[in-house]
């Protein structure tokens, strides 16, 4: 049995494997330039972030309605469920969304058709975070934030993703700050590829409560030392660490220093059909590649719950 667990790093639209790829594709008249998913799947060969980037916004292109946004969410739930996974926190890109002519309404309520009852459908409590795009301009994050308004009733909070190098966390103050004043809960993808200071950017600048992958903060003691201080939540995700280049190989993955210093790691998928494994495949993975002992990965699978937003908004509720 899969340890229970929360997911906090999750990327819709990763989760599309080639199969539904190709069936969306299908039913929507969208021609795709792979004759078969197993020519799709010789294509999940990344150098870097940007060449899955690539990718990732291609295959995309075959979601056009609610309901592949709704088969789209469900059929990663099922998954999930599968792993362990209890409460997801799931992010998605709406820029990449609406740039091709898509409205904000059918990307939320097409995800919505499928969390609004997640619960009773696959025994997984969700939350849905609202990404913007690092390297699309602060005015189209203000803009998008304005076209999720009448969704917000669905939507925790914001992240940032894609390319981060040269798109520092500095350049999304404000919507961050309108944000904060309507409620939302605040994360950022910092330090995957970008240096330690974009991590302290987002944390002084952003105000952002948990820290999406956060890896190289290891180059910086004093910023470790903070992070262990405040307790912020790490969001790593092994598995796309390697296919993306991040470290070498699993057995260098920094996860064992990372808890040794104390810090609040959690062990998450980021793109599962892209980086080859769920939730519990990337426990499974640093268990068996970094000798975790099942005291650990019980910290990383509490830990989990304890960097949600879940009890938060519970306690918010109650007050
Ligand atoms: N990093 C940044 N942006 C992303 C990712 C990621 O791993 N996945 C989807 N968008
Ligand atoms: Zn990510």
């Amino acid at each position: 049995m899969p340890l229970p667990k929360a997911e906090l790093h999750l990327h819709i639209e990763g989760t599309l494997e080639p199969e539904l790829a190709f069936d969306l594709a299908a039913r929507n008249g969208v021609k795709l330039r792979y004759a078969d998913t197993e020519e799709l799947r010789e294509a999940y060969r990344f150098e870097d972030l940007q060449s899955f980037l690539n990718l990732y916004y291609e295959l995309m292109t075959v979601l056009r309605t609610e309901r592949d946004f709704e088969d789209l969410a469900n059929a990663y739930l099922t998954r999930a469920a599968a792993q362990g996974v209890r409460h997801a926190e799931i992010f998605f890109d709406p820029q990449a969304h609406l740039a091709r002519g898509l409205d904000m309404r059918t990307v939320v309520e097409g995800l919505w058709r499928a969390l609004g009852r997640s619960e009773e459908n696959h025994g997984v409590s969700t939350r849905l975070i609202l990404c913007f795009l690092r390297d699309e301009s602060a005015d189209s994050a203000l803009e998008t934030l304005e076209a999720a308004r009448p969704y917000l009733d669905r939507i925790t909070g914001i992240g940032l993703d894609s390319a981060e190098v040269g798109h520092p966390p500095a350049k999304f103050r404000q919507v961050y700050e309108t944000a904060a004043g309507l409620g939302l809960r605040r994360v950022a993808h910092a330090g995957e590829e970008g240096p330690p200071e974009y991590i302290t950017q987002s944390l002084d600048l952003l105000g952002i409560e948990r820290v999406d992958h956060g890896l190289r903060c290891m180059e910086d003691p004093e910023l470790v030392e903070r992070l262990v201080r405040e307790r912020v939540p790490l969001t790593l995700c092994p598995l796309s660490n390697v296919r993306l280049r991040t470290v070498d190989t699993l057995a260098d993955h920094p996860l064992p220093a990372m808890l040794d210093a104390g810090l609040l790691c959690t062990v998450n998928s980021d793109d599962p059909a892209y980086f080859g494994g769920y939730a519990d495949d990337n426990f499974r993975a640093v268990r068996e590649s970094l000798g975790l002992t099942e005291e650990r990965l019980r910290e990383l699978a509490r830990n989990s719950f304890l960097a949600s937003f879940l009890e938060d908004d519970e306690e918010r509720r109650a007050r």
